[in-house]
């Protein structure tokens, strides 16, 4: 068995981590939040989404995030685009990088994006071609790979299938969500498998939510498969809208700790990170839900 000497991680807070948060977040908090972790050391941070203001009010100031940051060389800003109405809206706000997002439930694509799967597919070839036009990388995800909140269970091919068609479509990274945080380390190993049988493993990203506190042992498992692209939050943001009970996403600061402790280099210095995370959970009034956070903080009070 041999780890990846390299990941990367995915920051996702501002947009996945913000969206489920009741109260709004003022546009200023969110800019510093994003100029902070990319002066932390990440280098792809998803900023904000272009969906509808009436499904997920909280990114109602999409453009003015995106025109509000400064911008570090070097590193991604994706942002979330459901259809060419989004797309044409980042484009307009000076997005460089988007993501599209299926599901590989029909009753939770029908409940997060009012379609079913070949609809939305369908919907994403439109914004796959004006994103080549302008040479916007695209990257692609795919919910509730593990089990739905509507349906339970679902099959790893069922998953590995939209993920293959996405990739196919021309996204250049395809990350797996488990948006109800459900997986262990045997579910979402023979998703990883099923998944690699179809795309390229450098090709897949894993995107796993800490419902049930697995989210860790998850990447481990995955590290050990050859992953080496996750996706996280900082202080444990978050949780999906139209997925009830699930909880944020595992947080940025313990999937580092658990990375420098294999010796894989991430480019972020945790210390920092801990100090953000540590900031983020003040401003929004919540606990800090990052273990490796609160360790870190209490260590140096
Ligand atoms: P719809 O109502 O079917 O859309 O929503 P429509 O095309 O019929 O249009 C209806 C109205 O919405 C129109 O306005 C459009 O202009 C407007 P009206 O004429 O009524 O005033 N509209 C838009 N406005 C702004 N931006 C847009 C846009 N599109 C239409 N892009 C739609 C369909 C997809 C828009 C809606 O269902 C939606 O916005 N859904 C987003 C839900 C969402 O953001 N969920 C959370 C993100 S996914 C996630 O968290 C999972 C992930 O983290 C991975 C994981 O964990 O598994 C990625
Ligand atoms: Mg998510």
């Amino acid at each position: 068995m041999s780890l990846p000497s390299k990941v990367k991680i995915v920051e996702v807070g501002p947009r996945d981590g913000l969206q489920n948060e009741k109260q709004i977040v003022p546009t200023a908090t969110k800019i510093e939040l994003i100029e902070r972790l990319a002066a932390a050391g990440l280098r792809a941070i998803e900023a904000t989404s272009f969906v509808s203001p009436k499904w997920v009010p909280q990114m109602g100031d999409n453009s003015a995030v995106m025109q509000g940051i400064k911008r570090q060389a070097g590193v991604a800003y994706p942002v979330l685009t459901p259809n060419l109405q989004g797309f044409d809206a980042a484009i307009e706000a000076g997005a460089t990088e988007v993501a599209i997002f299926a599901a590989a439930s029909e009753t939770f694509s029908r409940q997060n994006i009012n379609c079913s799967i070949a609809e939305s597919l369908k919907r994403f070839e439109p914004i796959l071609s004006a994103a080549s036009a302008l040479e916007i990388p695209v990257r692609g995800y795919v919910s509730c790979v593990v089990g739905c909140p509507y349906e339970g269970a679902v099959a790893p091919e069922q998953a590995a299938a939209v993920a293959n068609t996405l990739h196919a479509m021309g996204c250049y990274e395809v990350s797996l969500g488990d948006t109800i945080g459900v997986g262990n380390p045997a579910s979402v190993s023979r998703l990883i498998e099923a998944c690699a049988r179809q795309v390229p493993i450098e090709r897949l990203a894993g995107h796993y939510h800490d419902t049930y506190g697995m989210a860790v042992a998850n990447i481990y498992a995955s590290l050990q498969l050859g992953l080496a692209t996750f996706d996280s939050s900082l202080a444990g943001l978050g949780g999906c809208p139209y997925a009830k009970g699930a909880s944020g996403n595992v947080a940025t600061e313990d999937v580092v700790y658990l990375l420098h402790g294999l010796g894989i280099e991430t480019g972020i210095e945790l210390a920092t990170l801990a100090t953000i995370g540590d900031w983020i959970s003040g401003a929004l009034n919540r606990p800090n839900g990052a273990k490796a956070g609160r360790a870190l903080c209490a260590r140096t009070e």
